[in-house]
Protein backbone atom coordinates (compact mmCIF):
# COMPACT_ATOMS: atom_id res chain seq x y z
CA UNK A 1 0.00 0.00 0.00
CA UNK A 2 1.45 3.11 -0.97
CA UNK A 3 0.80 5.98 1.76
CA UNK A 4 0.78 9.53 1.51
CA UNK A 5 3.12 12.08 4.01
CA UNK A 6 -0.16 13.32 5.55
CA UNK A 7 -1.36 9.80 6.12
CA UNK A 8 1.73 8.32 7.10
CA UNK A 9 2.32 11.02 9.69
CA UNK A 10 -1.07 10.34 11.00
CA UNK A 11 -0.17 6.80 11.11
CA UNK A 12 2.79 7.58 13.30
CA UNK A 13 1.11 9.89 15.65
CA UNK A 14 -1.72 7.06 16.35
CA UNK A 15 0.92 4.67 16.68
CA UNK A 16 2.68 6.67 19.15
CA UNK A 17 -0.18 7.62 21.16
CA UNK A 18 -1.01 3.62 21.06
CA UNK A 19 2.36 2.72 22.21
CA UNK A 20 1.66 5.41 24.78
CA UNK A 21 -1.55 4.00 25.85
CA UNK A 22 -0.19 0.39 26.33
CA UNK A 23 2.50 1.35 28.23
CA UNK A 24 0.41 2.61 30.26
CA UNK A 25 -2.01 0.11 30.42
CA UNK A 26 1.18 -2.32 31.49
CA UNK A 27 2.81 0.62 34.01
CA UNK A 28 2.49 -0.17 37.82
CA UNK A 29 -1.47 -1.20 38.31
CA UNK A 30 -3.18 -0.82 35.65
CA UNK A 31 -5.79 1.54 34.54
CA UNK A 32 -5.07 4.41 36.72
CA UNK A 33 -6.01 7.13 37.61
CA UNK A 34 -9.50 6.44 39.06
CA UNK A 35 -12.54 8.53 38.58
CA UNK A 36 -16.17 7.64 38.86
CA UNK A 37 -18.48 7.27 36.35
CA UNK A 38 -22.05 7.39 38.22
CA UNK A 39 -21.99 4.48 41.15
CA UNK A 40 -19.12 3.05 39.24
CA UNK A 41 -15.29 2.92 39.75
CA UNK A 42 -13.66 3.76 36.25
CA UNK A 43 -10.35 3.89 34.50
CA UNK A 44 -10.01 7.75 34.03
CA UNK A 45 -8.64 7.29 30.74
CA UNK A 46 -10.63 4.25 29.02
CA UNK A 47 -13.89 4.46 31.08
CA UNK A 48 -13.84 0.82 31.84
CA UNK A 49 -14.80 -0.18 35.39
CA UNK A 50 -12.03 -1.10 37.96
CA UNK A 51 -13.81 -2.94 40.82
CA UNK A 52 -11.56 -2.76 44.15
CA UNK A 53 -11.24 -6.09 45.69
CA UNK A 54 -8.98 -4.80 48.63
CA UNK A 55 -7.54 -5.87 52.06
CA UNK A 56 -6.81 -3.25 55.30
CA UNK A 57 -3.28 -3.56 56.27
CA UNK A 58 -3.25 -1.75 59.65
CA UNK A 59 -0.18 0.62 60.17
CA UNK A 60 -1.90 3.13 62.70
CA UNK A 61 -0.40 1.36 65.79
CA UNK A 62 1.91 2.93 68.31
CA UNK A 63 4.62 2.23 66.52
CA UNK A 64 3.45 3.36 63.25
CA UNK A 65 4.79 0.54 60.51
CA UNK A 66 2.96 -1.63 58.83
CA UNK A 67 2.53 -5.43 60.49
CA UNK A 68 4.58 -8.24 59.56
CA UNK A 69 7.66 -6.58 58.39
CA UNK A 70 8.99 -8.38 61.44
CA UNK A 71 7.73 -11.49 60.16
CA UNK A 72 8.33 -11.16 55.82
CA UNK A 73 9.71 -8.80 53.54
CA UNK A 74 7.72 -6.47 52.07
CA UNK A 75 7.51 -7.90 48.92
CA UNK A 76 6.89 -11.40 49.88
CA UNK A 77 3.75 -9.73 51.94
CA UNK A 78 2.75 -7.46 48.73
CA UNK A 79 3.21 -11.25 46.19
CA UNK A 80 0.72 -12.47 48.84
CA UNK A 81 -1.54 -9.71 48.51
CA UNK A 82 -1.96 -10.11 44.90
CA UNK A 83 -1.85 -14.19 44.41
CA UNK A 84 -5.27 -14.68 47.07
CA UNK A 85 -6.96 -12.25 44.27
CA UNK A 86 -6.86 -8.61 46.16
CA UNK A 87 -6.05 -5.87 43.58
CA UNK A 88 -5.70 -3.29 46.31
CA UNK A 89 -4.94 -2.10 49.91
CA UNK A 90 -6.61 -0.06 52.55
CA UNK A 91 -3.18 1.32 54.07
CA UNK A 92 -4.11 2.80 57.19
CA UNK A 93 -2.32 5.71 58.73
CA UNK A 94 -2.51 8.32 61.89
CA UNK A 95 -2.98 12.04 61.71
CA UNK A 96 0.58 12.47 63.38
CA UNK A 97 2.95 10.53 61.22
CA UNK A 98 2.14 13.81 58.94
CA UNK A 99 1.50 16.44 60.89
CA UNK A 100 4.12 15.67 64.04
CA UNK A 101 7.31 15.56 62.77
CA UNK A 102 9.33 14.50 65.60
CA UNK A 103 7.18 11.27 65.65
CA UNK A 104 7.62 10.71 61.72
CA UNK A 105 11.37 11.18 61.78
CA UNK A 106 11.50 8.48 64.77
CA UNK A 107 13.27 5.91 63.02
CA UNK A 108 11.70 2.10 63.19
CA UNK A 109 14.49 1.05 65.21
CA UNK A 110 13.55 3.75 67.71
CA UNK A 111 9.62 3.77 66.94
CA UNK A 112 10.11 0.12 68.30
CA UNK A 113 12.43 0.57 71.31
CA UNK A 114 9.91 2.92 72.97
CA UNK A 115 7.81 -0.02 73.45
CA UNK A 116 10.58 -2.55 74.24
CA UNK A 117 9.79 -4.38 71.00
CA UNK A 118 13.25 -5.89 71.10
CA UNK A 119 12.59 -9.01 69.37
CA UNK A 120 10.24 -7.44 66.43
CA UNK A 121 13.68 -5.16 66.22
CA UNK A 122 15.49 -8.39 65.44
CA UNK A 123 12.92 -9.60 62.70
CA UNK A 124 12.50 -6.37 61.17
CA UNK A 125 16.38 -6.68 61.11
CA UNK A 126 16.39 -9.93 59.50
CA UNK A 127 13.52 -9.70 57.31
CA UNK A 128 13.07 -6.19 56.27
CA UNK A 129 16.81 -4.65 56.90
CA UNK A 130 16.45 -1.68 54.35
CA UNK A 131 13.96 -0.06 56.65
CA UNK A 132 15.09 -0.61 59.90
CA UNK A 133 17.13 2.69 60.44
CA UNK A 134 15.18 5.16 58.38
CA UNK A 135 12.26 7.22 59.34
CA UNK A 136 8.69 6.31 60.01
CA UNK A 137 7.53 8.02 57.24
CA UNK A 138 10.01 7.06 54.99
CA UNK A 139 9.08 3.34 56.01
CA UNK A 140 5.94 4.21 55.39
CA UNK A 141 6.82 5.48 51.61
CA UNK A 142 8.68 2.20 51.37
CA UNK A 143 5.44 0.06 51.52
CA UNK A 144 2.97 2.11 49.47
CA UNK A 145 5.97 1.65 46.66
CA UNK A 146 6.37 -2.30 47.75
CA UNK A 147 2.66 -2.28 46.65
CA UNK A 148 3.47 -0.18 43.61
CA UNK A 149 5.97 -2.56 42.42
CA UNK A 150 3.53 -5.10 43.13
CA UNK A 151 1.24 -3.82 40.68
CA UNK A 152 -1.28 -3.29 44.26
CA UNK A 153 -3.56 -0.12 44.65
CA UNK A 154 -3.21 1.64 47.39
CA UNK A 155 -6.08 3.84 49.09
CA UNK A 156 -4.48 6.03 52.23
CA UNK A 157 -7.07 5.37 55.00
CA UNK A 158 -6.46 8.33 57.56
CA UNK A 159 -7.97 5.86 60.64
CA UNK A 160 -6.91 7.75 63.90
CA UNK A 161 -5.22 11.04 64.37
CA UNK A 162 -2.98 9.50 67.79
CA UNK A 163 -1.59 6.51 67.00
CA UNK A 164 -3.38 3.61 68.63
CA UNK A 165 -5.83 0.80 68.02
CA UNK A 166 -9.43 2.29 66.98
CA UNK A 167 -12.54 2.47 67.72
CA UNK A 168 -14.15 3.64 70.98
CA UNK A 169 -16.42 6.14 71.39
CA UNK A 170 -14.70 8.00 73.76
CA UNK A 171 -10.80 7.13 72.72
CA UNK A 172 -10.50 10.82 71.68
CA UNK A 173 -10.11 10.00 68.06
CA UNK A 174 -14.03 9.74 67.02
CA UNK A 175 -15.33 13.06 66.03
CA UNK A 176 -13.87 16.70 65.09
CA UNK A 177 -12.95 18.19 68.36
CA UNK A 178 -12.13 14.84 70.07
CA UNK A 179 -9.33 15.03 72.63
CA UNK A 180 -6.63 13.91 69.63
CA UNK A 181 -8.89 15.22 66.70
CA UNK A 182 -8.49 18.54 65.88
CA UNK A 183 -9.68 19.25 62.36
CA UNK A 184 -7.52 21.80 61.40
CA UNK A 185 -4.56 19.62 62.12
CA UNK A 186 -6.52 17.04 59.98
CA UNK A 187 -6.79 18.96 57.46
CA UNK A 188 -3.12 19.49 57.02
CA UNK A 189 -2.36 16.04 57.58
CA UNK A 190 -4.79 15.23 54.61
CA UNK A 191 -3.13 17.95 52.72
CA UNK A 192 0.69 16.79 53.20
CA UNK A 193 -0.19 13.06 52.48
CA UNK A 194 -2.07 14.03 49.43
CA UNK A 195 1.06 16.06 48.38
CA UNK A 196 3.63 13.01 49.46
CA UNK A 197 2.08 10.74 47.30
CA UNK A 198 0.73 12.81 44.58
CA UNK A 199 3.71 10.98 42.04
CA UNK A 200 2.53 7.06 43.36
CA UNK A 201 0.33 6.17 40.04
CA UNK A 202 -0.84 3.49 42.35
CA UNK A 203 -2.11 5.28 45.40
CA UNK A 204 -5.69 5.79 43.82
CA UNK A 205 -7.70 6.91 46.65
CA UNK A 206 -7.52 8.19 49.97
CA UNK A 207 -10.54 7.43 52.70
CA UNK A 208 -10.93 10.40 54.51
CA UNK A 209 -11.70 9.73 58.06
CA UNK A 210 -12.24 5.57 59.34
CA UNK A 211 -15.39 5.83 61.47
CA UNK A 212 -16.74 9.21 62.84
CA UNK A 213 -18.53 8.48 66.08
CA UNK A 214 -18.88 9.58 69.61
CA UNK A 215 -20.56 11.78 72.08
CA UNK A 216 -19.83 14.94 69.62
CA UNK A 217 -20.73 13.44 66.43
CA UNK A 218 -23.64 15.36 64.21
CA UNK A 219 -24.30 16.07 60.53
CA UNK A 220 -23.35 19.78 60.50
CA UNK A 221 -19.73 19.45 61.41
CA UNK A 222 -20.09 16.55 59.61
CA UNK A 223 -20.68 18.07 56.13
CA UNK A 224 -18.61 21.01 57.12
CA UNK A 225 -15.53 19.09 57.96
CA UNK A 226 -15.83 16.76 55.34
CA UNK A 227 -16.35 18.77 52.34
CA UNK A 228 -12.97 21.03 53.35
CA UNK A 229 -11.13 17.83 54.03
CA UNK A 230 -12.06 16.64 50.47
CA UNK A 231 -11.61 19.88 48.73
CA UNK A 232 -8.00 20.15 50.70
CA UNK A 233 -7.29 16.43 48.98
CA UNK A 234 -8.34 17.09 46.10
CA UNK A 235 -6.71 20.74 45.63
CA UNK A 236 -3.46 19.03 46.66
CA UNK A 237 -3.50 15.66 44.62
CA UNK A 238 -6.24 15.94 41.98
CA UNK A 239 -5.78 12.06 40.50
CA UNK A 240 -7.36 10.53 43.47
CA UNK A 241 -10.56 9.14 44.63
CA UNK A 242 -12.13 10.85 47.83
CA UNK A 243 -13.85 8.40 49.68
CA UNK A 244 -16.31 9.73 52.92
CA UNK A 245 -16.87 7.82 55.53
CA UNK A 246 -20.50 8.44 57.40
CA UNK A 247 -21.44 8.66 61.15
CA UNK A 248 -22.01 5.94 64.35
CA UNK A 249 -18.90 4.13 62.68
CA UNK A 250 -19.45 4.35 59.32
CA UNK A 251 -22.62 2.42 59.34
CA UNK A 252 -24.93 5.80 58.68
CA UNK A 253 -25.34 7.49 55.57
CA UNK A 254 -28.85 8.07 55.14
CA UNK A 255 -28.57 11.53 55.79
CA UNK A 256 -27.49 12.17 52.24
CA UNK A 257 -30.78 11.32 50.47
CA UNK A 258 -32.29 15.13 51.98
CA UNK A 259 -28.86 17.05 51.56
CA UNK A 260 -26.35 16.47 49.19
CA UNK A 261 -22.70 16.78 49.71
CA UNK A 262 -21.23 19.31 47.80
CA UNK A 263 -18.16 19.90 45.96
CA UNK A 264 -16.60 21.72 43.69
CA UNK A 265 -15.02 18.99 41.72
CA UNK A 266 -16.50 15.94 40.19
CA UNK A 267 -16.13 12.40 39.26
CA UNK A 268 -13.74 11.79 42.17
CA UNK A 269 -16.82 11.07 44.75
CA UNK A 270 -16.95 7.81 46.61
CA UNK A 271 -18.77 6.54 50.28
CA UNK A 272 -17.46 4.17 52.43
CA UNK A 273 -19.43 2.22 54.71
CA UNK A 274 -18.56 -0.65 57.00
CA UNK A 275 -20.44 -3.26 58.24
CA UNK A 276 -19.59 -6.00 61.17
CA UNK A 277 -22.02 -9.01 62.18
CA UNK A 278 -21.49 -7.62 65.77
CA UNK A 279 -23.12 -3.83 65.11
CA UNK A 280 -26.27 -6.06 65.52
CA UNK A 281 -25.37 -7.80 68.67
CA UNK A 282 -25.58 -11.27 68.90
CA UNK A 283 -28.99 -11.07 66.59
CA UNK A 284 -27.54 -13.75 64.11
CA UNK A 285 -26.24 -16.84 66.31
CA UNK A 286 -29.84 -15.99 68.64
CA UNK A 287 -32.65 -15.76 66.13
CA UNK A 288 -33.51 -17.01 62.95
CA UNK A 289 -30.72 -16.08 60.35
CA UNK A 290 -33.57 -15.79 57.41
CA UNK A 291 -35.24 -13.54 59.24
CA UNK A 292 -32.15 -11.33 60.47
CA UNK A 293 -30.73 -11.37 57.10
CA UNK A 294 -34.05 -9.95 55.89
CA UNK A 295 -33.78 -7.01 58.62
CA UNK A 296 -30.52 -6.12 58.36
CA UNK A 297 -29.83 -6.17 54.65
CA UNK A 298 -33.13 -4.14 54.69
CA UNK A 299 -31.27 -1.28 57.17
CA UNK A 300 -27.81 -1.69 55.47
CA UNK A 301 -29.85 -0.65 52.12
CA UNK A 302 -31.85 2.39 54.07
CA UNK A 303 -28.61 3.59 55.50
CA UNK A 304 -25.98 3.62 52.73
CA UNK A 305 -26.95 0.64 49.90
CA UNK A 306 -29.04 3.31 48.65
CA UNK A 307 -26.46 5.67 47.80
CA UNK A 308 -25.47 3.27 44.68
CA UNK A 309 -28.67 3.98 43.22
CA UNK A 310 -29.01 7.56 43.27
CA UNK A 311 -25.45 7.14 41.83
CA UNK A 312 -22.59 7.03 43.92
CA UNK A 313 -20.11 4.55 44.25
CA UNK A 314 -20.39 2.65 47.55
CA UNK A 315 -17.34 0.89 48.94
CA UNK A 316 -17.61 -1.63 51.63
CA UNK A 317 -14.51 -0.49 52.78
CA UNK A 318 -14.76 -3.03 55.90
CA UNK A 319 -16.21 -6.41 56.53
CA UNK A 320 -15.05 -9.51 58.05
CA UNK A 321 -15.05 -12.56 60.20
CA UNK A 322 -13.27 -14.55 62.62
CA UNK A 323 -11.60 -16.84 60.47
CA UNK A 324 -11.89 -19.48 62.57
CA UNK A 325 -15.40 -20.38 61.62
CA UNK A 326 -16.36 -20.42 65.43
CA UNK A 327 -18.25 -17.95 65.38
CA UNK A 328 -21.48 -18.63 64.40
CA UNK A 329 -23.04 -14.71 64.40
CA UNK A 330 -19.80 -14.24 62.17
CA UNK A 331 -20.33 -16.93 59.88
CA UNK A 332 -23.88 -16.16 59.60
CA UNK A 333 -23.89 -12.44 58.97
CA UNK A 334 -20.79 -13.32 56.55
CA UNK A 335 -23.14 -15.19 54.08
CA UNK A 336 -25.98 -12.55 54.34
CA UNK A 337 -23.17 -9.59 53.68
CA UNK A 338 -22.13 -11.49 50.64
CA UNK A 339 -25.11 -11.82 49.22
CA UNK A 340 -25.55 -8.26 49.65
CA UNK A 341 -22.51 -7.17 48.02
CA UNK A 342 -23.11 -9.18 44.90
CA UNK A 343 -26.56 -7.94 44.63
CA UNK A 344 -25.19 -4.59 44.92
CA UNK A 345 -21.87 -5.14 43.25
CA UNK A 346 -19.96 -3.01 45.67
CA UNK A 347 -16.38 -2.23 45.65
CA UNK A 348 -15.06 -3.53 49.24
CA UNK A 349 -11.77 -4.36 51.73
CA UNK A 350 -12.11 -6.88 53.66
CA UNK A 351 -10.76 -6.44 57.61
CA UNK A 352 -7.98 -7.43 57.55
CA UNK A 353 -4.11 -8.63 56.35
CA UNK A 354 -2.35 -8.92 59.17
CA UNK A 355 -1.96 -11.84 61.07
CA UNK A 356 -0.77 -10.74 64.19
CA UNK A 357 0.89 -7.25 65.94
CA UNK A 358 4.04 -6.13 66.94
CA UNK A 359 1.72 -4.42 69.98
CA UNK A 360 -1.53 -3.74 70.20
CA UNK A 361 -3.55 -2.37 72.98
CA UNK A 362 -0.68 -3.60 75.24
CA UNK A 363 -0.37 -6.71 74.35
CA UNK A 364 3.12 -8.03 72.32
CA UNK A 365 1.95 -10.83 69.09
CA UNK A 366 -1.38 -10.03 69.21
CA UNK A 367 -2.83 -12.93 67.39
CA UNK A 368 -5.96 -11.51 65.02
CA UNK A 369 -8.22 -14.10 64.53
CA UNK A 370 -10.16 -11.79 61.74
CA UNK A 371 -7.01 -11.64 59.52
CA UNK A 372 -6.38 -13.79 56.06
CA UNK A 373 -2.94 -14.26 56.60
CA UNK A 374 -1.24 -16.56 59.80
CA UNK A 375 0.30 -14.91 62.50
CA UNK A 376 3.58 -15.12 60.59
CA UNK A 377 2.23 -13.89 57.19
CA UNK A 378 3.51 -16.89 55.65
CA UNK A 379 0.19 -18.83 54.89
CA UNK A 380 -3.31 -18.99 54.58
CA UNK A 381 -5.11 -18.89 58.24
CA UNK A 382 -8.82 -20.28 56.29
CA UNK A 383 -8.75 -21.05 52.53
CA UNK A 384 -12.79 -21.55 52.14
CA UNK A 385 -13.42 -18.03 54.27
CA UNK A 386 -11.21 -16.60 51.53
CA UNK A 387 -12.54 -18.19 48.23
CA UNK A 388 -15.87 -16.92 49.79
CA UNK A 389 -14.35 -13.18 49.64
CA UNK A 390 -12.54 -13.44 46.93
CA UNK A 391 -15.60 -14.52 44.65
CA UNK A 392 -16.77 -10.69 45.21
CA UNK A 393 -13.63 -9.76 42.89
CA UNK A 394 -16.25 -10.50 39.73
CA UNK A 395 -17.90 -7.50 38.09
CA UNK A 396 -21.03 -8.49 37.09
CA UNK A 397 -22.38 -5.19 35.81
CA UNK A 398 -20.47 -1.77 34.95
CA UNK A 399 -19.25 0.32 31.63
CA UNK A 400 -16.74 -1.35 29.33
CA UNK A 401 -17.44 -5.02 30.35
CA UNK A 402 -18.22 -7.13 27.51
CA UNK A 403 -21.95 -6.83 27.54
CA UNK A 404 -24.96 -8.96 27.26
CA UNK A 405 -28.70 -8.69 27.72
CA UNK A 406 -29.25 -8.14 31.44
CA UNK A 407 -29.76 -11.30 32.86
CA UNK A 408 -29.21 -13.18 36.46
CA UNK A 409 -26.50 -15.21 37.42
CA UNK A 410 -27.78 -17.53 40.74
CA UNK A 411 -25.10 -17.03 43.41
CA UNK A 412 -24.39 -19.03 46.37
CA UNK A 413 -23.07 -17.54 49.12
CA UNK A 414 -22.19 -20.03 51.47
CA UNK A 415 -19.40 -20.78 48.98
CA UNK A 416 -19.23 -17.94 47.05
CA UNK A 417 -19.86 -19.44 43.61
CA UNK A 418 -22.42 -19.74 41.22
CA UNK A 419 -24.47 -22.38 39.83
CA UNK A 420 -23.18 -23.35 36.25
CA UNK A 421 -23.71 -26.59 34.01
CA UNK A 422 -21.42 -29.07 33.92
CA UNK A 423 -22.59 -30.63 30.73
CA UNK A 424 -24.85 -28.54 28.08
CA UNK A 425 -27.94 -30.06 29.81
CA UNK A 426 -26.47 -30.70 33.47
CA UNK A 427 -26.08 -31.72 35.98
CA UNK A 428 -25.32 -28.12 37.52
CA UNK A 429 -23.15 -27.55 39.88
CA UNK A 430 -21.55 -24.86 41.52
CA UNK A 431 -18.45 -23.13 40.11
CA UNK A 432 -17.49 -19.55 39.14
CA UNK A 433 -19.22 -16.86 38.45
CA UNK A 434 -17.57 -16.21 35.42
CA UNK A 435 -18.84 -18.97 33.82
CA UNK A 436 -22.63 -18.74 35.37
CA UNK A 437 -25.20 -19.16 31.88
CA UNK A 438 -26.94 -16.17 31.39
CA UNK A 439 -30.26 -17.18 33.89
CA UNK A 440 -33.64 -15.66 33.07
CA UNK A 441 -36.06 -15.32 35.62
CA UNK A 442 -39.93 -14.26 34.63
CA UNK A 443 -42.26 -13.07 37.21
CA UNK A 444 -45.11 -13.75 35.38
CA UNK A 445 -44.54 -17.69 34.94
CA UNK A 446 -41.28 -18.13 37.60
CA UNK A 447 -39.47 -19.73 36.13
CA UNK A 448 -35.86 -20.17 35.70
CA UNK A 449 -34.55 -20.82 31.99
CA UNK A 450 -31.07 -19.99 30.21
CA UNK A 451 -31.10 -17.98 27.37
CA UNK A 452 -29.58 -19.72 24.27
CA UNK A 453 -31.42 -22.82 25.40
CA UNK A 454 -34.64 -24.43 25.41
CA UNK A 455 -33.94 -25.19 29.20
CA UNK A 456 -35.17 -24.60 32.69
CA UNK A 457 -34.54 -25.37 35.81
CA UNK A 458 -36.95 -28.49 37.48
CA UNK A 459 -36.88 -30.19 40.56
CA UNK A 460 -37.95 -33.83 40.05
CA UNK A 461 -37.40 -35.46 43.45
CA UNK A 462 -36.48 -34.64 46.83
CA UNK A 463 -32.42 -35.76 47.40
CA UNK A 464 -31.97 -35.44 43.79
CA UNK A 465 -30.11 -33.21 41.68
CA UNK A 466 -32.40 -30.69 40.37
CA UNK A 467 -32.50 -31.19 36.22
CA UNK A 468 -32.69 -28.76 33.48
CA UNK A 469 -35.62 -29.72 31.10
CA UNK A 470 -37.86 -28.70 28.32
CA UNK A 471 -40.78 -28.73 29.30
CA UNK A 472 -41.01 -25.69 31.71
CA UNK A 473 -44.49 -25.68 32.22
CA UNK A 474 -44.22 -28.75 34.85
CA UNK A 475 -45.14 -27.60 38.60
CA UNK A 476 -41.63 -28.13 39.64
CA UNK A 477 -40.64 -26.00 37.23
CA UNK A 478 -41.95 -22.49 38.83
CA UNK A 479 -39.88 -21.33 41.37
CA UNK A 480 -40.24 -18.48 44.18
CA UNK A 481 -38.03 -17.40 46.71
CA UNK A 482 -39.21 -17.50 50.00
CA UNK A 483 -38.20 -16.92 53.65
CA UNK A 484 -37.65 -12.82 54.62
CA UNK A 485 -34.32 -13.04 53.49
CA UNK A 486 -35.67 -14.27 49.93
CA UNK A 487 -32.65 -16.32 49.67
CA UNK A 488 -34.31 -19.68 49.58
CA UNK A 489 -35.94 -21.54 46.09
CA UNK A 490 -38.41 -22.97 46.35
CA UNK A 491 -40.82 -25.16 44.42
CA UNK A 492 -43.38 -27.96 44.83
CA UNK A 493 -42.62 -31.38 42.96
CA UNK A 494 -44.79 -33.54 41.55
CA UNK A 495 -45.28 -35.54 44.60
CA UNK A 496 -47.11 -32.09 45.99
CA UNK A 497 -43.63 -31.64 47.82
CA UNK A 498 -42.58 -28.29 48.88
CA UNK A 499 -38.92 -28.20 48.34
CA UNK A 500 -35.79 -25.64 47.67
CA UNK A 501 -32.37 -25.98 45.60
CA UNK A 502 -29.61 -26.70 47.61
CA UNK A 503 -25.98 -27.83 47.37
CA UNK A 504 -24.93 -31.81 47.90
CA UNK A 505 -22.07 -30.73 50.20
CA UNK A 506 -19.74 -33.63 49.35
CA UNK A 507 -20.57 -33.86 45.48
CA UNK A 508 -20.95 -29.90 45.12
CA UNK A 509 -24.06 -30.75 42.96
CA UNK A 510 -27.17 -28.95 42.89
CA UNK A 511 -29.99 -31.08 43.86
CA UNK A 512 -33.57 -30.33 46.09
CA UNK A 513 -34.28 -31.05 49.75
CA UNK A 514 -36.85 -30.18 51.55
CA UNK A 515 -36.45 -26.36 53.02
CA UNK A 516 -35.19 -25.64 56.54
CA UNK A 517 -34.75 -22.88 58.92
CA UNK A 518 -37.17 -21.24 56.69
CA UNK A 519 -38.90 -18.94 59.60
CA UNK A 520 -38.93 -19.64 63.57
CA UNK A 521 -35.66 -22.04 63.80
CA UNK A 522 -32.77 -19.81 65.30
CA UNK A 523 -30.64 -22.98 65.96
CA UNK A 524 -29.76 -23.82 62.45
CA UNK A 525 -28.03 -22.13 59.68
CA UNK A 526 -30.20 -22.13 56.09
CA UNK A 527 -27.46 -20.70 54.54
CA UNK A 528 -26.82 -24.14 52.31
CA UNK A 529 -29.78 -22.96 50.96
CA UNK A 530 -29.21 -19.80 50.25
CA UNK A 531 -29.03 -18.49 46.76
CA UNK A 532 -29.05 -14.46 45.08
CA UNK A 533 -30.49 -14.22 42.20
CA UNK A 534 -27.79 -11.33 41.00
CA UNK A 535 -28.67 -9.02 38.13
CA UNK A 536 -25.74 -8.99 35.45
CA UNK A 537 -24.90 -7.97 31.95
CA UNK A 538 -21.88 -9.29 31.97
CA UNK A 539 -21.32 -11.56 28.89
CA UNK A 540 -21.08 -15.21 30.08
CA UNK A 541 -18.37 -17.06 29.72
CA UNK A 542 -18.95 -20.31 27.93
CA UNK A 543 -19.27 -22.58 30.55
CA UNK A 544 -16.63 -25.35 30.98
CA UNK A 545 -18.94 -27.72 28.72
CA UNK A 546 -18.17 -25.78 25.43
CA UNK A 547 -15.00 -27.36 25.39
CA UNK A 548 -16.41 -30.80 26.02
CA UNK A 549 -19.14 -29.87 22.76
CA UNK A 550 -15.77 -30.35 20.55
CA UNK A 551 -15.09 -33.15 21.85
CA UNK A 552 -17.93 -35.37 20.27
CA UNK A 553 -16.80 -38.52 22.45
CA UNK A 554 -17.69 -37.13 25.64
CA UNK A 555 -20.55 -38.78 27.54
CA UNK A 556 -21.77 -36.12 28.58
CA UNK A 557 -23.48 -34.59 25.68
CA UNK A 558 -25.48 -37.67 25.40
CA UNK A 559 -28.10 -35.68 24.04
C1 LIG B 1 4.93 14.15 68.65
O1 LIG B 1 5.48 12.87 68.73
C2 LIG B 1 6.36 12.66 69.80
C3 LIG B 1 6.95 11.27 69.62
O2 LIG B 1 5.96 10.30 69.63
C4 LIG B 1 5.61 12.81 71.10
O3 LIG B 1 6.49 12.65 72.20
C5 LIG B 1 4.96 14.19 71.17
O4 LIG B 1 4.13 14.30 72.29
C6 LIG B 1 4.13 14.43 69.91
N1 LIG B 1 3.67 15.80 69.88
C7 LIG B 1 2.40 16.12 69.74
C8 LIG B 1 2.12 17.59 69.72
O5 LIG B 1 1.52 15.31 69.66
C1 LIG C 1 -12.66 -22.05 58.04
O1 LIG C 1 -13.95 -21.49 58.22
C2 LIG C 1 -15.00 -22.42 58.10
C3 LIG C 1 -16.29 -21.66 58.23
O2 LIG C 1 -16.42 -20.77 57.17
C4 LIG C 1 -14.88 -23.49 59.16
O3 LIG C 1 -15.89 -24.44 58.99
C5 LIG C 1 -13.52 -24.13 59.08
O4 LIG C 1 -13.35 -25.02 60.15
C6 LIG C 1 -12.42 -23.08 59.12
N1 LIG C 1 -11.13 -23.72 58.88
C7 LIG C 1 -10.06 -23.45 59.62
C8 LIG C 1 -8.81 -24.15 59.20
O5 LIG C 1 -10.08 -22.68 60.56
Amino acid sequence: MKMGRSFLLHFLSVLTFTTFFLVSQTGPATGLPLATNSRWIVNEISGKRVKLACVNWVSHLEVVLAEGLNKQPIDAIVGRISSMGFNCVRLTWPVYLATNNSLASLTVRQSFQRFGLAEAIAGIEANNPSIIDIPLIKAYQAVVAGLGKGKVMVILDNHVSNPSWCCHNTDGNGFFGDKYFDPEQWIEGLTRMATLFKGHRNVVGMSLRNELRGPRQNEDDWYKYMQRGAEAVHSANPNVLVIISGLHFDTHLSYLRNRAFRLTFSGKLVFEVHWYSFIDGKAWESENANKVCGWVGDNMKTQSGFLVKKGFPLFLSEFGVDERGTNENDNRYLNCALAVAAELDLDWALWTLAGSYYFREGVVGLDEVYAVLNKDFNGLRNATVLHKITSLRHSFQGPGLSTSRSHKVIFHPATGDCVVRKSQSGPLALGPCSSSDAWHYSHYENTLTIRGTPFCLRAQEVGKPAQLSKDCTAVDSKWKPISDSNLQLSTTTGKNDTVCLDVDSSANEVVVNACYCVSEDSWCDPSRQWFKLVYSTRKPKAGSFSKMMITPTNDGLAD
